[in-house]
């Protein structure tokens, strides 16, 4: 099929990829001049892993390419909406004027049969509202809405081998039709391996995506309010989530107590779903959610206060490092990241904080200059009375006593991701602080 892509940040770059590598012909837009050159030239403008191989591949096979000008759709019958909904500055709202901007654009450049596809987490009544727009202004052409459940690190493989498909589709049921067997050509590769499809209406379709993040991020927070309670008791709560992860009904995963969730998602989603409830007149349905934001924001304040309490009450002119900052291993996003939070809250207290990150040094540094940023653990350590393991890269993950002990000032560590060893470090003469466990 020809396809566009429109928008190529994290979601839209990579969903171009899989679907030029899935035999599709791809154009992918963004008014990013700096963004389109390096994707065109087969260069990710971000680390995620897998995709300079796909860009590569689907690149010389002649199937992919980009372009700033909206006008090179031509051609293409499947339009991804793959645009950023950021919170609005000073609201909890979704800004949704890049996608109506895309949409906008994209408008004289459609054909009656042509599929619009949403890929954007959108607040719920976006995709009945911009399918009246489309449908309006070009006859014949439809809308449909197709969350998107990617994970960043992951973004290729669930790209390509996704666990489930939603399609929201119009409430006209020939429309419906046309617009399901659109989708199941582009996803024919993923059905043929029997992915689960729900097809729905627009409402649903959109409700899908923000609940999903909702739920992912009160199942963190939730055992992060237990870590609280294990931290005042002796308890330990990695022990106590394998126990009740066991528990088929509840499951292991999302279970990691620590510094609590950041990134581009789920911090955002959950605000923005909340205020949408409230503009529906049902805020007191979602009200809970506020709760989860802020026992999430609590962790970094508990970290925080844990650093100034072992550094014997202040934190001013002390040399603190810090062990990642992306808000999530494998990606060089620091989108609402906890871990760079925690760094630029100890420096507004008057640390001398040094930070490492193996991809993320370079978004933390245009946006945090005031922090010192190195390249290796090494030069992160010198000197520190106290070391944070932020973020949990697998070299981190892997990190031994020896490794830093001649360079630091003090032995002292706070696990923030709850990943080392606590017998090991006890044993080489560390303080070692973990989070909601001994
Ligand atoms: C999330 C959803 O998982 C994905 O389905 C959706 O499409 C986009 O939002 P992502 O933002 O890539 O994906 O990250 P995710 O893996 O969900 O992690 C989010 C945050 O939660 C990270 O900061 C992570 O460190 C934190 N986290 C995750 C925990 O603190 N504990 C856990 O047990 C799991």
């Amino acid at each position: 099929m020809k396809i566009s892509v429109i928008g190529c940040g994290y979601l839209g770059a990579v969903h171009a990829a899989a679907m030029a590598e899935l035999g599709h012909e791809v154009v992918g837009i963004d008014v990013d001049e700096r963004k389109i050159e390096a994707l065109a030239a087969g260069r990710a403008p971000f680390f995620e892993p897998g995709l300079p191989e796909i860009l590569t591949s689907a690149g010389a096979s002649g199937r992919l390419s980009f372009s700033t000008d909206m006008a090179d759709v031509k051609g293409a019958t499947v339009h991804f909406i793959a645009v950023g909904t950021p919170q609005k500055a000073g609201s909890y709202s979704a800004d949704l004027t890049y996608v109506d901007a895309a949409v906008d654009s994209l408008i004289p450049h459609l054909k009656s049969g042509d599929l619009v596809v949403g890929k954007s987490t959108v607040p719920v009544g976006t995709a009945a509202r911009l399918a009246d727009k489309v449908t309006s202004a070009v006859p014949g052409a439809n809308l449909a809405w197709n969350p998107e459940f990617l994970r960043e690190g992951f973004a290729v493989e669930d790209t390509i081998s996704p666990d489930r498909l939603v399609y929201g589709v119009s409430p006209v049921a020939e429309v419906a039709e046309v617009s399901t067997n659109i989708l199941n050509s582009v996803y024919a590769k993923a059905l043929a391996e029997e992915t689960p499809l729900v097809v729905t209406d627009y409402a649903t379709a959109e409700l899908v995506k923000v609940s999903a993040n909702a739920f992912l991020a009160t199942k963190i927070s939730f055992i992060n309010a237990i870590a609280e309670i294990a931290e005042v008791t002796g308890g330990n709560v990695t022990e106590l989530a394998d126990a009740i992860g066991f528990d088929a009904r509840i499951g292991r995963r999302f279970l990691n107590a620590g510094i609590g969730f950041g990134g581009g998602c789920l911090p955002k989603d959950i605000r923005a779903f909340g205020a949408r409830a409230e503009e529906l007149g049902r805020g007191e349905s979602l009200a809970f959610l506020k709760e989860v934001d802020s026992i999430n924001l609590r962790r970094r304040q508990h970290v925080v206060d844990l650093v100034v309490d072992l550094l014997g009450g202040q934190a001013f002119n002390k040399r603190v490092a810090v062990l990642g900052l992306a808000f999530k291993p494998d990606s060089d996003d620091i989108r609402d990241s906890p871990a760079l939070d925690i760094a630029v809250q100890l420096n507004g207290l008057g640390a001398i904080v040094t930070a490492t990150d193996p991809e993320a040094i370079a978004n933390a540094s245009a946006k945090h200059p005031q922090l010192h940023f190195v390249p290796s653990v090494a030069e992160a350590v010198e000197q520190a009375e106290v070391v944070l393991l932020l973020t949990e890269w697998k070299e981190y993950r892997a990190l031994l006593p020896a490794d830093i002990e001649a360079g630091v000032g003090s032995k002292r560590i706070i696990d923030g991701r709850n990943v080392l060893d606590s017998a090991t470090w006890r044993a080489a003469g560390w303080e070692y602080r973990a989070m909601g466990r001994p």
